[in-house]
C-alpha cells in the first residue's frame, strides 16, 4: 500500500532557534506517536529554506521517521552558477526529495515549462525523488505533457505531482472533495493513454489552504496520495493537529 505523504513546505519562514524548537516538538510527538503513524501508512516530509536543510538534517539526527525535502534545485551539477544550490550537494546532505515549479517559482523566479521539465529530470535521473506541482496554468496537464514527450513516460515512475489550484494557495478556499477527486482521475486517465501500469507507481497530491481544520476530508474522502502544506506549517500546534487528524487520536 502507497504511503501518504504529508509535506511541511516553511517556504521563506524561520531561523535557527524556531527551527530546532519545531524539530524538537515534532520529532517527540512523532515518536510518542509512531506506531499510529505507520499503522496509518503516513510518511512526513519537511521542507525548510535550503539554507537550514543541512541544520535540519544534523538536529534529526538520522531519524528515519521524517524526510528531508528541498524546495527548489538547480538543473546543473556543479559549475559557474553563482547563487545556485545542485542536486549532488542536496544528496550529499540526505534530502531524499525535492519540490520542482512551485507556483511562487513560476511567478517570481519565471520559471517556465521547458526548464521545470529538466529539473524534473534531472532530479528523477540523480535519485531525489521530485514533487511536481500544477494548476498554476490553465491547462494543467501541459507540463506532465512536456515531461512525457521530452523524457517519456518512464521518468514519471516513483515520482509525485501535486495539484495545487491558483486559487486556493495562501487563500484559505480548497476546492470541493469532488472537484479534487475529478482532477486526481483526469491526471491518472491522461497517464493511463502512454502505460496502463503507471497509476500504481505515482503518487497524486493535493496543495492549497490545508489546516487541521479540513485535513480529515482531504485525507479520507478524496483518492489523493498526500498533502502539500504551507501556511499551517509555519505553526507548531498547527503541524501537530495536522498529524493528530489523520492518525485520530
Ligand atoms: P498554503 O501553501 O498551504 O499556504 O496554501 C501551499 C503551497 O504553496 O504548497
Amino acid at each position: 500500500m502507497k504511503k501518504k505523504k504529508i509535506i511541511f513546505n516553511w517556504k521563506l519562514n524561520g531561523n535557527k532557534y524556531t527551527i530546532k524548537c519545531f524539530i524538537n516538538k515534532v520529532t517527540y510527538f512523532i515518536k510518542e506517536n509512531l506506531e499510529k503513524i505507520n499503522k496509518n501508512n503516513i510518511e512526513i516530509l519537511i521542507s525548510p529554506p535550503i539554507i537550514y536543510l543541512d541544520y535540519v538534517n544534523n538536529l534529526l539526527n538520522n531519524n528515519v521517521n521524517i524526510k528531508l525535502c528541498s524546495q527548489n534545485t538547480d538543473i546543473n551539477y556543479l559549475g559557474p552558477f553563482t547563487g545556485e544550490i545542485s542536486l549532488k550537494m542536496l544528496k550529499d546532505i540526505n534530502v531524499k526529495y525535492v519540490i520542482i515549479g512551485h507556483s511562487e517559482r513560476k511567478k517570481f523566479h519565471n520559471e517556465n515549462k521547458d526548464i521545470i521539465s529538466k529539473k524534473f529530470y534531472i532530479s528523477k535521473i540523480s535519485n531525489i525523488e521530485p514533487i511536481l506541482c500544477i494548476g498554476y496554468e490553465k491547462n494543467i496537464l501541459n507540463q506532465i505533457e512536456d515531461i512525457i514527450n521530452k523524457y517519456g513516460i518512464n521518468i514519471l515512475y516513483n515520482t509525485n505531482i501535486a495539484y495545487e489550484p491558483i486559487s486556493s494557495i495562501g487563500t484559505g478556499i480548497i476546492p470541493s472533495i469532488d472537484h479534487i477527486n475529478n482532477i486526481n482521475n483526469m491526471i491518472l486517465n491522461f497517464l493511463y493513454k502512454f502505460d496502463k501500469n503507471i497509476k500504481n507507481n505515482i503518487n497524486i497530491l493535493y496543495g492549497g489552504s490545508v489546516s487541521y481544520k479540513n485535513v480529515y476530508n482531504l485525507i479520507f474522502k478524496t483518492n489523493i496520495n498526500g498533502l502539500l502544506i504551507g501556511k499551517s506549517s509555519t505553526k507548531i500546534f498547527d503541524i501537530i493537529k495536522i498529524i493528530k487528524n489523520i492518525i485520530l487520536i
